[in-house]
């Protein structure tokens, strides 16, 4: 199999996720215990994948600095999109630095399962889900097993069937070749170059594209839904080490960074603790402390707390 190089564009803002991004950029932020894109870098990983392109913009620095110091091992690229010209643009910004198959992973994307069958697969391929309501999501319109289009936040869904912000291609030049199209044409939606126009691009060019179904994919869109995504992967993978239970009463499922330091707290169920945290004498449930946290006598429930807000 060839080398596939990965493309994470992390250049948004997430307005919808403030104050937690007035700092750091949305990939950034915790969820069981550690930042979205360690979750992705770890799906990454899996996928046996070990060139990774990062199309940074808004707050990069906290970004680069956490991947060059977590992720030595792997070859890292920044690229820079320097204005907020949507997605497709974004992945466009990373042509010089790609060649041959790639993979596409949005950075606000979590998947608690593998995503290896996208790459496995032989074949171009995108990652689907079906959803209740998809008119905030790319749809996917099927004729039997064949994706005969794609269209981006229509209102008028020809399925239920979402990209899940998850895309596989055996040629990266074809898809470069596609969006540079839907650059030169001046389409976008919403004000933005959509990444899911390349895609009906790639079709009309007689591209096969087959859809993968994805069920574990949770959305970190607000703050409310980043909680339950929480509460959710907690009960799949709760990680209580044993020094933290002496001189604290830990309710699970939690997950607590080995190195955190805790001193007479009570916590969980549901309660995530990242790298470096802090707690003494506090009282949580239902909770998300981000890393290098310092708390102290704070009760509460369904609550986000970061070393800038707290
Ligand atoms: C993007 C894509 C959309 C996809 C979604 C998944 O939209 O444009 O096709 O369904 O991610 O989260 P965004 O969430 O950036 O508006």
């Amino acid at each position: 199999m060839k080398e596939y190089t990965a493309i994470i564009p992390v250049a948004g803002k997430g307005v919808r996720l403030l104050p937690f991004t007035q700092h750091c950029p949305k990939t950034m932020l915790s969820v069981a215990g550690k930042p979205i894109i360690a979750h992705i870098l770890q799906q990454v990983e899996q996928c046996g994948i070990r060139k990774v392109v990062f199309v940074v913009g808004y707050q990069k620095e906290p970004l680069i600095a956490y991947v060059r110091s977590h992720y030595p091992h792997l070859e890292t690229i920044f690229v820079e999109q320097k204005e907020p010209k949507g997605l497709g643009h974004a992945i466009y910004m990373a042509k010089n630095a790609v060649t041959g198959p790639c993979f596409i992973v949005l950075g606000d994307t979590i998947i608690d399962g593998d995503l290896r069958p996208l790459v496995a697969c032989g074949k171009n391929a995108v990652g689907v889900k079906t959803v209740e309501d998809p008119r905030r999501f790319g749809v996917v319109e099927m004729k039997g097993d064949l994706i005969v289009g794609f269209e981006e936040k229509p209102q008028q869904p020809k399925s239920n069937l979402a990209l899940i912000g998850a895309y596989s291609f055996l040629e990266a030049g074809q898809l470069f070749s596609c969006l540079e199209e839907v650059i030169a044409s001046g389409k976008t939606i919403k004000n933005e170059i959509q990444l899911t126009d390349a895609l009906s691009c790639l079709l009309q060019r007689g591209v096969e594209i087959v859809p993968v179904k994805m069920n574990d994919w949770f959305d970190c869109g607000t703050l409310e839904i980043m909680l339950q995504t929480n509460r959710v992967l907690l009960e799949r993978h709760s990680h209580i080490p044993e020094k933290f239970q002496t001189n604290n009463h830990i309710i699970p499922p939690c997950w607590i960074d080995e190195s955190a330091v805790l001193e007479n707290c009570v916590l969980g169920p549901h309660v995530s603790v990242g790298e470096g945290a802090v707690l003494k004498n506090c009282r949580l449930e239902d909770t998300i402390i981000s890393s290098q946290t310092e708390l102290e006598g704070k009760s509460a429930q369904h609550f986000i707390a970061d070393k800038y807000t707290k």
